[in-house]
């Protein structure tokens, strides 16, 4: 964890005094004493009482965490890992003030993982408080809740089913300091709600999506998954790279989209609690094996969902591999920011994009960056989603609306904006950003009204809209494009943000 400057010998002091309290008699006025406890299943959990010795400039939290276990819920039971635990974190400030977080963590085979869950906290509880917060325990507050008219930051998690094969799929629920929700699963690493507040505070769920695990598996067109390994289409499901032809698994006609007929969406990945001073979040990881969809190499993805207290859902992406592979990975989460009232059309778009790649008929994009400008892609200045839709151009007709990947205007490869949605009946508005080069803005044309969603909503035609930040579809055969090959030794890296606002 990075700290700034002149804040590790502080906090090394800290945490070593910590590591060597256990079961010694609290000093007065001093550091901790910790105590053991058996559980109703035997189980042994630390129940530690410290006080946090200030750090310059920051008053002394009184920080008391007691990890007990709740009785293994359905889910749970038999665990999805063997000694498998959910375990509960309750925390109060100096003042009695009750800030009661929950966290979950996993009892593998002793207490070592609860204590080291414990010295996690206190680790982002220091690095919090060394961060500048500087009166009595507001980073500690900032990092638990506990503000009037704040809520503490949360991570719960509970079992969400399990998949055909009998794989445990688990769901997070991440809550910010603001009240947002983000609950996210580890199948497809799907977003599956995300609440958000309108003008008047009014909290509504944002994403389109399923109310369970089965629908997700049956038919789902994406919704808030994470696609891959190559997100968007590959033509004719061929592309040659060192000299060699790659054939991959074709899904859509003749092509290959969003990673083939078992991409990133439909498997389950691995999970683990993510916690930082100013968000929450899962860190999902998923090994693509050395020819699975046809793609080269076994390429080792992570993918970390944050829930900032900057009302940010943050996404951040990692792989490396062990073969050249072509990547791409981003986020198919369906937007309405009505709460799913009506569909998208009223939705004000800005593009931070000039130009945009022209596609054929199969929507492979035919090579050239066109300017947006005169056309109906042309979203520099704000228009609603619906004004242009129908406008009789052969690009919408090959959409069938907007299905098409826009070309960031950006310096660098730092984050930049990339697009900012208003919905003026909620006064929603949610702004990108993000290192890729590309987004597809998709507008939800292949909803028909088929598909029955959350609280039995029928999605209806252009219900959500999708912007995927990505690399442009069919890089691996067009060289002009920016390259998404992966090499051995390199690390793939890329974030985008979606925050939250209202006006
Ligand atoms: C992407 C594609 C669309 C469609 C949707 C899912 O946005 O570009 O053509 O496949 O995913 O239905």
């Amino acid at each position: 964890m990075a700290l700034p400057d002149g804040s590790n010998a502080a906090l090394a002091e800290a945490l070593g005094r910590e590591a060597g309290a256990d079961n010694e008699p609290a000093a007065p006025g001093d550091v901790s004493h910790c105590g053991q406890k058996k559980t109703q299943n035997n189980l042994c959990f630390r129940v530690a009482e410290r006080i946090i010795k200030p750090l310059p400039g920051v008053e002394p939290c009184r920080f008391a965490p007691a990890c007990a276990t709740r009785p293994p819920v359905a889910a749970f039971s038999p665990p999805a890992h063997r000694n498998e635990i959910p375990c509960r974190l309750t925390a109060e400030s100096r003042k009695g003030r009750h800030l009661s977080s929950r966290f979950i963590t996993y009892k593998k085979g002793g207490e070592q993982m609860v204590e080291m869950k414990s010295r996690w906290v206190m680790w982002a509880v220091l690095a919090t408080a060394a961060v500048g917060c500087l009166c009595s325990c507001a980073s500690m507050d900032n990092l638990m809740g506990g503000k009037a008219g704040k809520t503490p930051m949360d991570i719960d998690v509970e079992g969400f089913g399990r998949t055909a094969d009998g794989e445990q799929v688990r769901l997070y629920t991440l809550t910010n300091t603001s009240g947002l929700k983000a609950q996210i699963m580890t199948y497809g690493a799907i977003v599956t709600s995300l609440e958000v507040p309108d003008k008047h505070g009014e909290m509504d769920d944002v994403v389109l999506g399923y109310d369970n695990l089965p629908a997700y598996i049956e038919n789902s067109p994406y919704f808030g998954a994470v696609v891959g390994r190559y997100g968007n289409r590959i033509g004719k499901g061929k592309f040659t790279l060192d000299g060699v032809t790659y054939t991959l698994a074709t899904n859509n006609n003749e092509n290959h989209l969003h990673g083939g007929l078992k991409g990133f969406d439909k498997v389950v990945w691995d999970d683990e609690p993510v916690w930082r001073p100013d968000a929450v979040g899962v860190r999902l990881s998923y090994l693509s094996k050395d020819g699975e969809e046809g793609y080269p190499g076994n390429l080792k993805a992570t993918v970390t969902y944050l829930l900032t207290n900057n009302d940010e859902l943050r996404i951040e992406y990692e792989a490396t591999t062990d073969k050249a592979t072509p990547v791409n990975l981003t986020h198919h989460g369906y937007f309405n920011l009505t709460g799913g009232e009506r569909d998208i059309l009223g939705h004000e778009l800005m593009l931070n994009a000039a130009e945009f790649t022209p596609v054929d008929e199969g929507l492979i994009p035919t090579g050239e960056l066109r300017p947006v400008e005169g056309t109906p892609m042309d979203f520099t200045r704000p228009a609603t989603i619906g004004a242009r839709i129908e406008n009789d151009y052969e690009q919408l007709r090959f959409g069938g609306g907007y299905d098409h990947n826009w070309v960031l205007t950006r310096q660098g490869r730092e984050m930049s904006q990339a697009a900012t949605v208003y919905e003026p009946t909620t006064g929603r508005v949610m702004k990108v950003y993000t290192t890729e080069p590309g987004v597809q803005f998709y507008a939800g044309n292949f909803l028909d009204g088929t598909i029955t969603g959350k609280e039995g909503k029928v999605y209806q035609h252009r219900y959500g809209f999708c912007l995927e930040t990505q690399h442009f579809p069919d890089s691996p055969n067009k060289p002009s494009f920016p390259t998404t090959i992966l090499r051995p030794g390199q690390t793939y890296e890329t974030t985008t943000v979606y925050r939250f606002a209202t006006k």
